[in-house]
């Protein structure tokens, strides 16, 4: 199998922990570092799921820092860091503060680790995909975010419940940000190539697309102390996995655009084939025309947290 030498994980919260833990269980690289600011959490997390290699068969090392020099040479980067969200915030909540944590981050991975992939994953993912690129300089298709592949995850999920029939048999997309309008695509939704308009009346779907947008929220509200972490490092793994083996996926992912859909100077959910180099090209799929108007409601959502993000010290 070909792999990576290092992959980094930014952040040993619950994301960045059970990230780590399926990066290595995939044996995707030879090393998993995982890094954190606070004292022991990404030690101690390394230790114990490297304690769990003998039993599952991996042979990935699980290293675990405080210290940003261990990005040193990692070919791919998961930036997992910063505050998730807690009952009745929103992601964009969330802005001002991230924003500072990965400038420094950025910065550092501009340092240690210039040729790598970067996934980014804190919210709000759009705004701080566009921001974290920016601060580190790297080529647009090295940088990219995760949202699209939790948010269809989400929508398969439901889907598939409602039909009874396998979740992965499910497939489509979900596109634009991953906030209150992203866009489910009724119109490229299939269940093994059979349409799903044909499968579902109006109000079922309709209802399916709801419970979707407000996925990450139903989460927050159960577990009242933090946000979801299986399906969305389940999400980022698959990501990581595309770039490890060169897959050449067609999966949606938070890609920075220039001229795509009619949009540049930002990043937001789109179908895009992802392998070893990163976004290797954003496919352009002709929407319905309901879906196009949610669409750029979701690029004007977007662009206004941007708004926000430009009111805050820039980059040198
Ligand atoms: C979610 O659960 C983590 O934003 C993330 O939707």
């Amino acid at each position: 199998m070909v792999g990576l030498g290092k992959v980094a994980v930014l952040g040993a919260g619950n994301i960045g922990g059970s990230l780590a833990q399926r990066l290595a269980e995939s044996d995707l690289a030879e090393e998993v570092a995982l890094i954190d600011i606070v004292d022991g959490l990404p030690q101690g997390k390394a230790l114990d799921i490297q304690q769990s290699a003998p039993i599952l068969g991996f042979s990935t090392r699980v290293t675990g820092s405080t210290s940003l020099d261990a990005l040193e040479g990692a070919d791919l980067v998961v930036e997992t860091a910063g505050l998730a969200r807690k009952p009745g915030m929103s992601r964009s909540d969330l802005l001002e503060k991230n924003a500072g944590i990965l400038a420094g981050h950025a910065r550092a991975v501009g340092a240690h680790a210039p040729r790598s992939v970067v996934i980014v994953v804190t919210n709000p993912v759009d705004v701080m995909t566009y921001w974290f690129r920016k601060v580190c300089g790297f080529p647009a298709a090295r940088v990219f975010g995760e949202s699209g592949t939790l948010d269809t995850a989400r929508f398969r999920t439901f889907v598939a419940a409602e039909l009874g029939v396998a979740p992965r048999d499910v497939t489509g997309f979900v596109l634009g940000t991953h906030g209150d309008t992203m866009v489910p695509i009724l119109s490229l939704t299939s269940v093994s190539g059979v349409p799903l308009t044909r499968l579902l009346p109006p109000e079922r779907l309709a209802a399916i697309v709801d419970r979707t947008k407000k996925g990450g929220g139903e989460i927050v509200d159960l577990l009242k102390t933090g946000s979801a972490y299986f399906a969305p490092s389940a999400s980022q793994a698959e990501l990581a996995r595309a770039v490890a083996l060169n897959e050449h996926r067609l999966l949606c992912a938070t890609a920075i655009l220039s001229g795509e859909f009619g949009h540049r100077d930002l990043a937001i959910g789109v179908p895009v084939v992802v392998g070893r180099r990163g976004i290797e090209r954003v496919v352009e799929v002709d929407l319905a025309p309901p879906e196009k108007a949610a669409f750029e409601a979701s690029v004007a959502a977007v662009r206004s947290d941007l708004d926000l993000l430009e009111k805050l010290p820039q980059p040198s």
